[in-house]
């Protein structure tokens, strides 16, 4: 029996899941998101094209993989059937091939959630968490109080019933916010986009999961968001609604957990996140303008500008921990090119003392990071095919993490394409 490899980000998000779980794709049969809802945006390109899926798995471009939404997924259905729409424009029509498969038992996110989303960041002004806005945290509340709307929901006849009294529920806690809107258009695109939603093979994941295994069947899980925004373990409360962690993988898509085979943990050479929240090694300057302007860090999904720092090992150490990582993979080191120096967070400062952990609360008592400078490579990253063609610099520094962090970088990525891959193991 094979087991099912997880594929996750370490940092905050956006960390490039979408490119590598496209360059993996052809090694697995099924790809299957776990968690998590349209506040991701995977980000892929090949042969001079790029695409930005919020909902859908990255192996959607791989001829033979199926594709699994799992049931710890939030559905936006008119979100999903804008993706879908606009990679049937692009010539891709994954339901079309019978390539796309939703799970039963994940749960939709209603116009409603978005308001109340909305009315909710509204409220807090400057303490907001920035969320995305797309309802995600609203949902998965209605998940865990008992009151959700899931897709298996949409084919039975009392749908539009438990619709309205979801929807009542949800106006009576809008009416106590000092919030305007207006619901009708929202709603009639809701619809529309149900009926095209039962379009799409409606599945039991946990069984379809779990039959590919005991066929030898490969099955990797696509994280979203990234450690430092789980639920439990992230900055919280400046963290998202779901578990991104590998534990994740298990409850979002009915897998055991002696059912993990591998676990990729994906990091950036450096360190974003976009939203409130702490961030010892955020850099408020020059050098971290240079960092978003290189790497052109602005979001998938909301277009906002991504804050950006060093990389941050006692923060990685932790988010390797918690996954249980097997491989690394590090990602945009050709964004450290231009570079002279770059600086790597062994530890930090903490309340008069020196740790190289996560505190309880990183945002009252903020830790000052404690930097190590590692000499730059100064060169173009972006052409090289090969690892003979690693700079002695670059080396160094991987090493260096490898050293640090415990576990064996496995790729090593040096541009936003397909093939800007290096394989290192
Ligand atoms: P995800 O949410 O983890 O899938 O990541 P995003 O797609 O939100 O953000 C990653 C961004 O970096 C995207 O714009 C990618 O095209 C881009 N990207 C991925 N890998 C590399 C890389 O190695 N170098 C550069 N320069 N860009 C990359
Ligand atoms: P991918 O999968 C980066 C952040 C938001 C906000 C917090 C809560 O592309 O890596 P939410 O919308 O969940 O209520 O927002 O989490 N956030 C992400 N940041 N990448 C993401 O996804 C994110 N999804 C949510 O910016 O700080
Ligand atoms: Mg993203």
């Amino acid at each position: 029996m094979t087991q099912v490899d997880v594929l996750l980000g370490l940092q905050w998000g956006d960390e490039g899941k979408g490119k590598i779980v496209d360059v993996l794709s052809p090694n697995y049969d099924l790809i299957a998101r776990f968690q998590g809802g349209p506040n991701a945006g995977h980000t892929l390109e090949f042969d001079g094209k790029k695409f930005v899926l919020n909902t859908i798995p990255s192996g959607i471009f791989n001829d033979h993989s199926l594709n699994l939404i799992g049931n710890g997924v939030v559905i936006d259905p008119i979100i999903l059937k804008r993706e879908l729409d606009n990679l049937k424009l692009a010539g891709h029509d994954p339901v079309g091939l019978g390539k796309l498969v939703i799970a039963r038992k994940a749960h939709l996110i209603l116009p409603t959630h978005q308001l109340l989303d909305a009315a909710n960041e509204q409220k807090m002004g400057a303490g907001k968490i920035g969320s995305t806005l797309k309802g995600i945290g609203p949902t998965y509340m209605d998940k865990t109080g008992r009151n959700g709307l899931r897709v298996g929901d949409t084919t039975m006849p009392d749908f539009k019933e438990k619709y309205n009294k979801l929807v009542e529920k949800h106006k009576e806690i809008l009416s106590h916010y000092d919030f305007e809107y207006d619901l009708t258009e929202k709603e009639s695109a809701f619809f529309e986009a149900i009926e095209f939603l039962k379009s799409i093979p409606h599945v039991d994941s946990e069984h379809l999961v779990n039959n590919y295994l005991k066929e030898d069947k490969k099955v990797l899980a696509e994280g979203a968001q990234g450690t430092l925004l789980d639920v439990d373990f992230g900055s919280y409360p400046f963290v998202t609604s779901s578990n991104t962690t590998t534990a994740g993988a298990c409850t979002g898509l009915g897998i055991a957990p002696n059912k993990v085979g591998s676990v990729y943990g994906i990091f950036k050479a450096y360190c974003t996140r976009v939203g409130g929240g702490p961030f010892p090694t955020e850099l408020d300057n020059e050098v971290g303008e240079t960092l978003r302007k290189v790497g052109r860090e602005f979001g998938a999904t909301t277009g906002r500008a991504r804050r950006c720092g060093w990389i941050d090992l006692p923060a990685l150490k932790y988010a390797i921990m918690l996954n249980g990582v097997t491989s690394l993979i590090m990602m945009k080191a050709d964004v450290l090119d231009g570079f002279d120096s770059i600086y790597a967070c062994t530890h930090y400062e903490y309340a008069g003392e020196t740790i190289d952990y996560m505190p309880f609360d990183i945002q009252t008592i903020k830790p000052t990071p404690i930097l190590k400078e590692i000499k730059g490579w100064k060169s173009d990253l972006t052409k090289i095919t090969s690892t003979s063609d690693i700079p002695a610099e670059l080396a160094d520094y991987l090493a260096f993490l490898e050293a640090e962090l415990e576990v064996p970088i496995e790729f090593l990525s040096v541009g936003p394409d397909r093939n800007q891959t290096l394989k290192l193991k």
